[in-house]
């Protein structure tokens, strides 16, 4: 047993560091990530084993069984149902040891389903983010999804993969989150197989992607949790101090499409390169963040995409938590909670006003398909995208 468990940390020790990432031709190539995943990963080397349990959490609409996997490492415990594969609940130590729980979302599945805007917790797709007006093409062929925002596809229209019960398997440290969104899925090409992982790794929830395909389509998978570091249903998350490291961001229109641009942060309220508060500059007289309200935007990551890099810092002064957000992709969506309106009833009984947490959906460029100079999200037949993202918790006094 002993020697077992020694084999397993020095095999996670040896295979761990190297990770695996889509190019943008398609090809599978290995990464190495920068100091800070190491660190990660070799705390998780010597970290005690998470326990999985699985439960049954009610049924969908349609009949279809929920079921509930509740990850319990020693330094985090994090909830993440089959219901659009979402992270239900994530449970963290503040500066004084005290857990909460720093996740937004609802008690149950009947609330998830009602509510088509928010995405709490959600895995997004087939295409994260946004599709001008719904279409692109690919090969000379064109596609709709159908429009579900301001005239555009969101988050893979109004049926994506946040609406689905996924299949699911337990994994050590977490669960394997399994879906096969069939060829023309919201107007989408190819049979899409898409795994998503979850693990608990001492203080990080590390979430691993995989999607093959039958035909050349476009892909974009993030996870949509909204946290506040001060606790569920704590208030606002504008005192939250940002450090983002991006030099340049992607500008929308009216209705948050990206002009192409890529636009230079420095001298705007997008520049996140110091640590500064949410609130600082929010309200500030911006023609961009007039746009949705407050911060909705995506973030160049200056991070070698394919690799593991920093992908945002959050510190919370008055709990003392820290969210560290690691990446392979190239960007990252910075989401304050705008279009929260108080009409959100979550868990413990808590009403989500506006900017009561935030999103960083770690991603692609919003729509890449119709912009050929943004990283390119095709995936074709015979490849495999793979990408990973890790939301690590710490405490500072
Ligand atoms: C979008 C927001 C949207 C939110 C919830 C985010 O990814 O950028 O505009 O309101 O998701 O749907």
């Amino acid at each position: 047993m002993m020697l077992k468990r020694t084999v397993a940390a020095m095999a996670v020790l040896l295979v761990g560091p190297m990770l695996w990432a889509a190019e943008p031709g398609g090809s599978v190539r290995q990464a190495v990530p920068g100091n800070e995943a190491a660190s990660v990963r070799s705390a998780a080397s010597t970290r005690q084993a998470a326990s999985v349990h699985e439960a049954a959490w009610g049924t969908a609409a349609d009949g279809t069984p929920v079921k509930i996997f509740t990850i319990s490492g020693h330094e985090l415990t994090a909830r993440i149902a089959t219901f659009g594969a979402r992270v239900v609940s994530i449970e963290a130590p503040d500066r004084n040891g005290r857990m909460a729980d720093v996740v937004l979302g609802y008690d149950d599945v009947a609330q998830y389903e009602k509510d088509t805007n928010t995405y709490f917790g959600a895995i997004v797709g087939r295409y994260g983010n946004r599709i001008a007006k719904g279409t692109f093409s690919i090969d000379g062929k064109t596609y709709h999804i159908p429009l579900n925002n301001n005239g555009n596809a969101l988050h893979g229209g109004p049926e994506g993969f946040s609406s689905k019960v996924w299949t699911a398997r337990m994994i050590p440290d977490g669960v394997e989150m399994s879906l096969v969104s069939p060829d023309g899925d919201m107007g989408f090409p190819g049979t899409l197989t898409v795994h998503v992982r979850y693990s608990v790794e001492g203080h990080a929830l590390r979430i691993l992607y995989s999607a093959t395909t039958t035909k050349p389509t476009v892909v974009n998978l993030t996870n949509h949790s909204y946290f506040n570091l001060a606790g569920d249903g704590k208030g606002s998350i504008l005192d939250d101090v940002l450090m983002i490291p991006a030099d340049r961001y992607t500008p929308v229109d009216a209705t948050q499409i990206p002009t192409g641009e890529l636009a230079p942060v420095k001298g705007t309220p997008f520049d996140f390169l110091q640590p500064t508060a949410i609130g600082a500059r929010i309200d500030e007289d911006n023609a961009q963040l007039k746009i949705g309200g407050g911060y909705d935007h995506n973030f160049v990551l200056n991070g070698k995409p394919g690799s593991l890099h920093l992908a945002a810092k959050v510190y919370d002064p008055k709990s003392g938590r820290t969210l560290t957000v690691m990446t392979t992709q190239p960007g990252v969506q910075f989401y304050s909670g705008n279009f929260l309106d108080g009409k959100q009833h979550g868990k413990y009984g808590v009403t989500y006003e506006k900017y009561s947490g935030f999103c960083l959906e770690t991603q692609h460029f919003p729509d890449s398909p119709n912009e050929p100079k943004f990283p390119s999200t095709l995936v074709k037949p015979g490849e495999t995208m793979r990408s990973e993202t890790e939301f690590v918790f710490g405490v500072r006094p």
